[in-house]
């Protein structure tokens, strides 16, 4: 509410935020799990006197440092630019809470950059020991960033205890929240098989040596089982100790039914064709075979995330913020005074232009409808962005509602306003009885007629919206 607002047409801004998180995370467990898998496999080239070997994980280390490396920092950053854009309540909040947590994180990414580029440009140049002590710092400072970043992101789901008793709430409680247990071991799971599927894929493309291929092939069999095997067993612990309005939109809404049946679908297709490719038949490991191996673990992969960001509704940090950046005990006091005077820059604005509905520096609600019409929609399209865009778009894009309302009657979509969380996934109406009517006023102007064609007994008897014009 003290922040501006971000508008982005037909997506909204929090997709953004799914988008590059699904993107990242693609990356970030190859990050972790493909710097293990270097450390073990160097080590066992440098034993096994295995030169050939040797010269693919270079070929590999130099392929991994650029991707992990530039395209997951990349991608990192990216993270932080827009969830601060789109959600900077919640941010503020996740800063304010996990500080220590997150310079911690920054130190264990250092760690891991400067050991990433050591590993790789000293290859040859170090004694092996040395520089096989190079891979494991990677490794090990690699899987110290996911364990933190995922306590934060496990945080953002269920707080547990932290979001209820304000006695509780410090850097530990948060840290250690009902999620963590469960996410860290998904996420190390996830680390062990996505990285052992670029390192097929790879191999598959650029090990010509038929031998090399089968080396790889059966040696990262295990670890990739293992990685499914930890996804699988943490996954149940992560639905268990989800809140019940998560597993409740889970199981009620359609999207959600269909993410998560790819999910599982894609996930046993993985666990198969691993069993059955590289761990019973090393020979396998064609460039198709990997290649679809990848797409399966990737569609696993992007469902898993896309479930795990859509299942907070309506809060972004489950119990502490709202998706539409209120906190639950502001309620009260916006529905009393109203939205627009509480938030910093709404008031500014409304100040700015319409002057005469202020007194004494606030908002008089009552006058907000002595406004003229033109008007009153302005700030109806206001409400309606701080209120509403965080989960649906105006007239035409993600989950619009001018396509939700389809034809509904003004009288009834002033209700649904006022009841707002009579749908759990949605937060209670946060604005006065004055405000209700000027986002109706806009609402009613992206209103979608009801589709043309159906039975004329099926006819709902409301209002059309041609009645209103078009006011965009
Ligand atoms: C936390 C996210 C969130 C916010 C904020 C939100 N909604 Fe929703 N809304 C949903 C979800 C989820 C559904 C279910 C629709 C679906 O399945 O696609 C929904 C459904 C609806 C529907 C159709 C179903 C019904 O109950 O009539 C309308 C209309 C609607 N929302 C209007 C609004 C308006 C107006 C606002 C702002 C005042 C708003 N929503 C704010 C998440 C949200």
């Amino acid at each position: 509410m003290h922040y501006p607002w971000w508008y982005v047409p037909q997506l909204t801004a929090p997709m953004l935020i799914a988008v590059i998180a699904v993107v990242h995370v693609l990356v970030s467990h190859y990050a972790v799990g493909g710097g293990l898998f270097l450390a073990v496999e160097v080590g066992h080239a440098y034993r096994t006197r295995d030169r050939e070997y040797l010269a693919y994980l270079r070929g590999h280390a130099a392929f991994f440092v650029l991707l992990t490396v530039v395209f997951g920092a990349i991608t990192g950053v990216g993270i932080w630019w827009i969830i601060g854009l789109s959600s900077p309540l919640a941010t503020e909040v996740l800063i304010r809470t996990f500080v220590f947590g997150w310079a911690t994180e920054w130190v264990s990414f250092f760690v891991e950059l400067l050991a990433a580029f050591i590993f790789l440009y000293y290859w040859g140049r170090l004694p092996e020991k040395k520089h096989l002590a190079i891979g494991w710092i990677y490794a090990v400072a690699a899987w110290i960033s996911l364990v933190l970043i995922t306590g934060i992101t496990a945080f953002m789901l269920n707080p547990g205890r932290w979001a209820i008793d304000p006695a509780a709430r410090n850097f530990w409680t948060a840290l250690f929240n009902p999620q963590f247990v469960p996410q860290t071991v998904v996420r190390t799971g996830g680390a062990l098989l996505l990285s052992s599927l670029y390192v097929y894929l790879h191999a598959s493309i650029f090990a010509r040596d038929g031998r090399i291929r089968n080396v790889i092939a059966s040696r990262s069999a295990r670890p990739a089982l293992l990685g499914a095997i930890l996804i699988t067993a943490g996954g149940l612990a992560w639905y268990a100790f989800l809140p019940d309005s998560a597993k409740a939109t889970l199981a009620s809404s359609a999207v959600m039914n269909v993410f998560a049946g790819v999910l599982i679908a894609s996930t046993l297709v993985v666990f198969a064709m691993l069993y059955l490719g590289p761990y019973r038949n090393p020979g396998w490991l064609s460039p198709g075979f990997a290649g679809l191996l990848f797409l399966f673990g990737i569609a696993a992969f992007g469902a898993g995330e896309f479930v795990r960001e859509a299942i907070r509704k309506p809060f972004v940090i489950y119990n502490v913020v709202l998706s539409n950046q209120v906190l639950p005990e502001q309620v009260p006091q916006l529905r009393a005074g109203g939205y627009l005077n509480d938030g910093v820059w709404t008031r500014a604005f409304v100040a700015e232009h319409y002057s005469d509905v202020m007194a004494d520096g606030r908002i008089d609600n009552k006058r907000l409808l002595d406004l003229p019409y033109k008007d009153r929609l302005v700030l109806g399209k206001v409400l309606f962005l701080h209120h509403c865009n965080d989960c649906h778009a105006a007239k035409r894009g993600y989950s619009a509602v001018g396509l939700l309302l389809q034809g509904r009657p003004r009288e009834q979509t002033r209700e649904t306003i006022e009841r707002l969380d009579d749908n759990y996934s949605m937060p209670p109406w946060c604005g006065t009885s004055e405000e209700a009517e000027l986002l109706t006023d806009y609402l009613m102007t992206i209103n979608q007629p009801r589709p043309a064609g159906i039975h004329p007994l099926m006819k709902s008897g409301g209002e059309s919206v041609d009645e209103y014009g078009e006011m965009e």
